[in-house]
């Protein structure tokens, strides 16, 4: 992922960046607790549903813009539309990659800081180390300098090399995981929460954290696929591309609810702890297996690898931006960009304890968010930016820059998306933007 206007080296890298992007702990960190929050089954299937229909065809969209215009997301709206307050749709995607980051990192130092908790053998104590204010903090910090030090030196080559191994391996531990989570005693209840849907629990704020952690997931919303997609030759197929990375990203998150609820409900807790919940069950899972404490270390170890994929594209974004429209050079603005996430997550870390003012916060309505901070730094970049994103580009795609242009630009390198193309055109120009229009609206609307 050098940015020096380069392509990706292969088809097969693209797909590997963007899926290591993708793949994260939005998958196996977020997934669960939203689900456990949200009433389990009934959001699994609106989620699948937001992923299939609003997720991947928007997905195309953000690929052909990038793809077309070989800009970053301010860029590419500019060269589409020169002068137009459109722009401030990409200035949105850049303030939510800050938002993102500056709570991913937060979890993503847990994450790491957790490989070494497994190794010393004390699997309990979650509250004590996420209430710690110098080890979060700590914790945090180094993670971001970790993610800056790969964007800035281009090792990233060697990342998506290692990502190669790395995540077949994340997904044969979690597989395993799975198997010893079902024959748990008591997993039945847990499974029936996860898969069995109970239609009454849609709400107007369940829909809106189904469509967020869809956009989430897929790392959507905020023009990381345009700065991804600038990287791609005109000769890829973005609809095959675009599908496998949904499927294994789709994949992994299924995964990691069939370990978390059966081992939940098999363990008598509730799924709606929040964002601890993957933190509380799973070395709790680990200290119950045998040399559990060695594969929860690897786990972790393979969870921050995942992570630091995904926090070097949302660090990325910002950093191509500022690099090719601002002509900051890299080193620059990679370090300074961490060191404003780091100031703006400071909150977010210590929202776990560590500062009563922050845990306790409050602010919004607890049927959107958690009383943390860092909840609701999660709902409003995590969830509502991302779906306004979506809907600023996929009308200006569909309308401003033109849905005829940009199913061109898709059909170059997948001709067999002729097919669909009518229906994509009408997807991308209505059904999209009206269902989020629709659920924002109905959002405010109960807000009122
Ligand atoms: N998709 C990642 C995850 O699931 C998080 C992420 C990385 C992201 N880059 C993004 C989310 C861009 C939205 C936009 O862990």
């Amino acid at each position: 992922m050098e940015t020096n206007r380069g392509e990706w080296s292969s088809k097969f890298g693209f797909i590997l960046a963007a899926a290591g992007s993708a793949i994260g702990l939005g998958n196996i960190w977020r997934f669960p607790y939203v689900v456990g929050q949200n009433g389990g089954a009934a959001f699994v299937l609106l989620y699948l549903f937001f992923v299939i229909i609003i997720g991947l065809p928007y997905m195309f969209a953000e690929m052909a813009l990038g793809r077309s215009t070989q800009r970053n997301p301010v860029g590419a709206i500019e060269a589409l539309k020169p002068r137009s307050p459109w722009k401030l749709a990409g200035y949105l995607g850049l303030l939510t990659a800050f938002g993102i980051l500056s709570f991913y990192g937060v979890i993503a130092g847990w994450t790491f800081g957790y490989i070494f908790k497994m190794l010393s053998g004390k699997t309990g104590g979650f509250a004590g180390f996420i209430s710690d204010p110098l080890l979060v903090t700590f914790l945090f910090a180094l993670f971001l300098a970790i993610t800056a030090l790969i964007v800035h030196g281009g090792v990233a080559r060697g990342i998506e090399r290692w990502s190669k191994i790395l995540m077949p391996m994340l997904f044969v531990i979690l597989l395993g995981l799975v198997i010893y989570a079902v024959t748990l005693k008591g997993a039945a209840a847990g499974l029936t929460f996860y898969l069995k849907p109970d239609l009454t629990k849609i709400t107007g704020s369940t829909m809106l954290a189904a469509l967020g952690q869809a956009f989430f997931s897929l790392s959507l919303g905020m023009g990381l696929m345009i700065t991804y997609g600038s990287y791609v030759s005109k000769k890829m197929n973005m609809v095959t591309s675009g599908f496998s990375i949904a499927l294994f990203d789709t994949v992994i998150a299924i995964m990691a609810g069939l370990v978390i609820f059966p081992a939940l409900f098999a363990m008598g807790k509730s799924p709606s702890a929040g964002p601890t919940l993957v933190f509380v069950v799973l070395p709790e899972l680990f200290s119950m297996m045998p040399g559990g404490l060695v594969v929860g270390a690897f786990f972790f170890l393979l969870l921050s690898i995942a992570a630091l994929t995904s926090t070097i594209s949302l660090l990325e974004v910002p950093v191509a931006y500022l690099a090719d429209e601002r002509k900051i050079s890299r080193k620059t603005t990679v370090w300074a960009v961490a060191f404003v996430t780091f100031l703006v997550g400071l909150p977010s870390a210590l929202s776990q304890g560590a500062s009563g003012f922050f845990t306790d916060f409050g602010l919004l309505p607890e049927r959107l968010a958690s009383a943390d901070f860092l909840s609701h730094v999660s709902f409003l970049f995590g969830d509502l930016s991302l779906a306004l994103g979506a809907f600023l580009i996929s009308v200006f795609v569909g309308w401003v820059w033109g849905a005829r242009l940009a199913a061109d630009e898709i059909q170059s390198g997948s001709p067999g998306f002729a097919r669909f193309r009518k229906i994509w055109i009408f997807m991308i120009r209505f059904f999209i933007p009206a269902v989020i229009f629709v659920i924002l609206l109905n959002l405010f609307g109960i807000f009122g």
